[in-house]
């Protein structure tokens, strides 16, 4: 994801500090916590090429922001012994600016597309043809006279990174042998996040603040390794540098993140659904406007954790707020047909 302005601590996005971040960034397969199923099946993945000699077949990565698919991609090309070239479909202009970077890469590069929801569609056929045949459909000349001719270029993994994977189109994803869905992380995943962080930055925290502060990251370590900072933050200036439970709930305080890791504008999400819209359904880009959010943000950011959480649900006819939002609230539930329909 591109980096942003917005500041907002919970936020999945990228923000300036986080490019501070390389130390964190894991750099092999063993060192990637968590999810356990993805791992074992790359591992053999990626066992198999190497015994073949071959590189390792394209892979889709998709999920929300900040769950690791650029991290996971550095890792690929780490663990073949590869060459990593990283871009992004919206750095990717030209036809020429795919196959200026397809035709000087070394063999079995891993060659990274981040958004590639994102491709025009000149760059997206052009890169079938690569994909598939380690070849380039280069056209020279205009008019009548144009003719296209193959170029070869090295065999490489293509892989590429999306927050939305509903927008990239079936020709393209058909071409990925590996397709990976990272899902939010769970509570004992950001755990070992926040403990190998910790060790990294050489930050103490109390085991018992550890487990308060893993239930409030919603799920994303780019949001825990940002959290954990602020407690030392907070550790520094009014405690002893060690992050206690005390600190914790002073820090999380202060942010407004309340004990199941909601902010102030999850919260208001959840009021505007029940209170303007009687619960709902009501559409996502009506509520994003409510809120003052794009959808896109509303959809790739919001969304899961509330839903993971169990606060809203995804219906046909929009989003309804479920009863465990309106015990969060405080408020009495008073279901109407249609949430009693849905939930
Ligand atoms: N499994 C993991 N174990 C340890 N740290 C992780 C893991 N996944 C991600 N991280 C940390 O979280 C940070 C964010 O990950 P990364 O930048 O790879 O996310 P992303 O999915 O590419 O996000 P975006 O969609 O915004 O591009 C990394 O810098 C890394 O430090
Ligand atoms: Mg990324």
């Amino acid at each position: 994801m591109i980096e942003t302005e917005n500041n907002d601590i919970l936020s999945g996005e990228i923000i300036a500090e986080d490019k501070k971040d390389f130390a964190l960034r894991p750099q092999t397969l063993d060192d990637f916590q968590g999810q356990k199923a993805l791992k074992d099946n790359l591992k053999i993945f990626l066992k198999a090429a190497k015994a073949r000699g071959e590189s390792l077949d394209h892979v889709f990565l998709s999920g929300p922001p900040g769950l690791g698919k650029t991290t996971l991609a550095g890792i690929i090309a780490h663990e073949m012994g590869a060459e990593f070239k990283v871009t992004s479909a919206p750095a990717l202009d030209k036809p020429k600016d795919l196959a200026g970077l397809l035709t000087t890469i070394s063999p079995n590069t891993v060659f990274f597309i981040d958004e590639i929801h994102r491709l025009k569609p000149a760059i997206e056929e052009m890169l079938y043809v690569a994909m598939e045949d380690f070849e380039l459909d280069w056209v020279i000349g205009q008019g009548p006279s144009a003719r296209s001719i193959r170029l070869p270029i090295p065999p490489f993994t293509l892989v590429g990174a999306t927050t939305k994977s509903g927008n990239v189109s079936s020709p393209l994803f058909s071409r990925f042998g590996i397709n990976i869905r990272m899902n939010l992380y769970e509570k004992d995943e950001i755990i070992s996040i926040l403990t190998r962080s910790a060790a990294i930055l050489d930050i103490k925290i109390e085991k018992n603040a550890m487990s308060v502060l893993a239930t409030c990251c919603r799920g994303t370590p780019r949001v825990a390794n940002r959290i954990l900072r602020r407690m030392r933050d907070f550790a520094q200036i009014y405690g002893d540098d060690v992050i206690t439970l005390e600190t914790v709930k002073f820090g999380l305080g202060k942010l407004e993140i309340d004990e199941m890791g909601l902010e102030k504008h999850d919260r208001e999400l959840l009021r505007a659904i029940i209170e303007k819209y009687g619960g709902g359904p009501v559409g996502a880009d009506t509520l994003a406007i409510t809120i003052g959010e794009s959808t896109e943000t509303l959809e790739d950011f919001y969304e899961p954790y509330l839903i993971q959480q169990g606060f809203i649900q995804r219906t046909p006819r929009g989003r309804v707020a479920t009863p465990a939002a309106y015990k969060h609230l405080g408020l009495e539930a008073q279901l109407n047909e249609d949430q009693r329909l849905f939930l």
